[in-house]
């Protein structure tokens, strides 16, 4: 039976005849009446369209600007409606930002209090990052910063933990019209894929979204993969590294923290917890974008990628997988099964460079695998984003140092190797000029913390 089931508020409700690439914001608003839930962007940028979605991996915030309804199915729904408690008892969340002044408009407000209430139930003490997808343009967020350490003191609600355990699925299939395809698991999806060539594959939709809001693009067939567990998860062997393409940013950065930190680091520094809780891996790579901020550092470590095609499956370098702008090395029906690297004493370092802190899309992002032995670079792997029309190896600089002394000398030596590997072009965000000196630089900064100097923003004291 087609439909999509789904808890709202703790309630069952089940959704029949909407388009499948019909928004969880549209519908709340035009369908429900739930008008708490704002537009602002439109395109995952604000924050103030941010709902709780809940189900078996825990309670997340997600931007219902760029969610489709059938990716809520079998999951429970908290809008900024259901956050007070059933007899209408403010929840410590609320109750603080009333107490700390931390509204003025009020139109970011609703999503305020929802990314608040989710980072309060799950415990989280970083303010900061948790609300860093969330704008606000008159209030400042000194005060709605307060008002979530006020309220971290305080125990969650009981009515918060309701939706953990609720589940509606009611018998449908999750898909909402015969366009739509919601498979089980990764065979299906193979099976399918191939009969459907032509289909376009959602997993997290912080790219698809853009299409549907944005470009107004019909989009048909579909096969909604976000979830899949045999495409998801995290697997550390004794020599490698395996991440599943369904594995989302947030998982992501959580089970990479302890091998490679920078690229946990990397990570924090990707959209937002709403961008994270929602965006795949697998979606990041096959998108090809070239400024995707996964790709430069799994090039770095020597990523594998890992394809399949009906029963077929196939291997590549990573950067092999990125032919040209737009143009990537997968045939019609193929998807991205996992994407690995071999596992390795840490020296990875990863640097973004953006016009925001937070919330940025990259202008230049450079990842440094440089392993030195006896003082001497004995292998060199170094991917930029933004530096070309795909994910690029730096390889004239790699050959540059490779074999030298790991010095101020040789780094000097490698700088005008940048120029034979990269031709960046000059658009909004940077210069040519700007990317090819900052890429240098960022060769600088990590040979200067290579030995020790803190070069960060967040830790250089003044
Ligand atoms: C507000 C905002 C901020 C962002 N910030 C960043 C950022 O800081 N850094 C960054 O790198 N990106 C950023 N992005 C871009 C986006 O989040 C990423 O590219 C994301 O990883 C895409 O993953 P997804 O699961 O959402 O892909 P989707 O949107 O679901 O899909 C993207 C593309 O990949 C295809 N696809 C998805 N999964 C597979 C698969 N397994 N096999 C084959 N094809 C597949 C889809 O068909 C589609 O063509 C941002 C996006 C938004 C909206
Ligand atoms: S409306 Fe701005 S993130 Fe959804
Ligand atoms: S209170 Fe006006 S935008 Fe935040």
């Amino acid at each position: 039976m087609t439909g999509i089931a789904f808890l709202l508020n703790g309630t069952p409700v089940r959704v029949a005849d909407e388009p499948p690439t019909r928004t969880l914001l549209d519908w709340l608003r035009e369908v429900r009446g739930l008008t708490g839930t704002k537009e602002g962007c439109n395109e995952g940028d604000c924050g103030a369209c941010t709902v709780m979605v809940s189900d078996a991996r825990g309670s997340r915030a997600l931007n219902a600007c760029i969610l489709f309804l059938p990716q809520l199915h079998g999951k429970a729904v908290r809008t900024v409606e259901g956050i007070a408690g059933p007899d209408g008892a403010l929840h410590p969340v609320q109750a603080e930002m009333i107490a700390h002044h931390g509204s003025q408009c009020g139109f970011c407000t609703p999503g305020f209090i929802v990314a608040m209430a989710v980072a309060h139930l799950n415990g989280r003490r970083d303010h900061d990052d948790a609300l860093a997808g969330n704008l606000c343009r008159c209030t400042g967020y000194a005060p709605i910063v307060r008002a979530a350490e006020a309220a971290a003191t305080q125990p969650v609600p009981e009515w918060m933990r309701a939706d953990l355990d609720a589940r509606a699925q009611d018998g449908t299939d999750g898909t909402g019209t015969d366009d739509a395809f919601r498979p089980r698991h990764a065979d299906e999806l193979a099976a399918w894929y191939m009969d459907n060539p032509e289909a376009t594959l959602i997993a997290g939709a912080t790219d698809v979204g853009l299409w549907v809001t944005k470009q107004l693009r019909e989009l048909a067939p579909l096969a909604f993969i976000a979830g899949l567990d045999d495409l998801s998860g995290v697997s550390v062997e004794a020599d490698r590294i395996r991440i599943g393409a369904c594995t989302t940013l947030s998982e992501l950065r959580a089970a990479i923290a302890p091998h490679h930190p920078d690229f946990a680091e990397l990570i924090r520094r990707y959209g937002s917890a709403q961008v994270r809780a929602a965006a795949t891996i697998g979606g990041n790579i096959a998108n090809g974008s070239p400024i995707g901020d996964g790709p430069p550092a799994l090039i770095a470590l020597g990523a594998t990628l890992h394809l399949r095609r009906g029963d077929t499956r196939r291997e590549m370098a990573l950067e092999d997988f990125f032919i040209d702008y737009g143009k990537q090395d997968r045939a019609p029906g193929e998807f991205v099964e996992a994407v690995s690297f071999p596992r390795q004493p840490d020296v990875l370092r990863c640097y973004k460079l953006s016009k925001r802190f937070d919330q940025d899309i990259s202008a230049v992002c450079g990842c440094f695998n440089i392993r030195v032995e006896d003082g001497r670079v004995r292998e060199a792997r170094i991917a930029f984003g933004g530096m070309a029309g795909t994910p690029k190896r730096a390889a004239a600089v790699e050959a540059a140092l490779a074999g030298q002394k790991w010095n101020e000398e040789s780094v000097r030596a490698a700088l005008p190797a940048f120029e034979d590997d990269f031709t960046p072009l000059s658009d909004m965000r940077a210069s040519a000029d700007y990317r090819m000196r900052a890429a240098q630089n960022m060769l600088w900064r990590c040979y200067h913390e290579s030995r020790g100097t803190p070069a960060r923003v967040l830790e250089v004291a003044p």
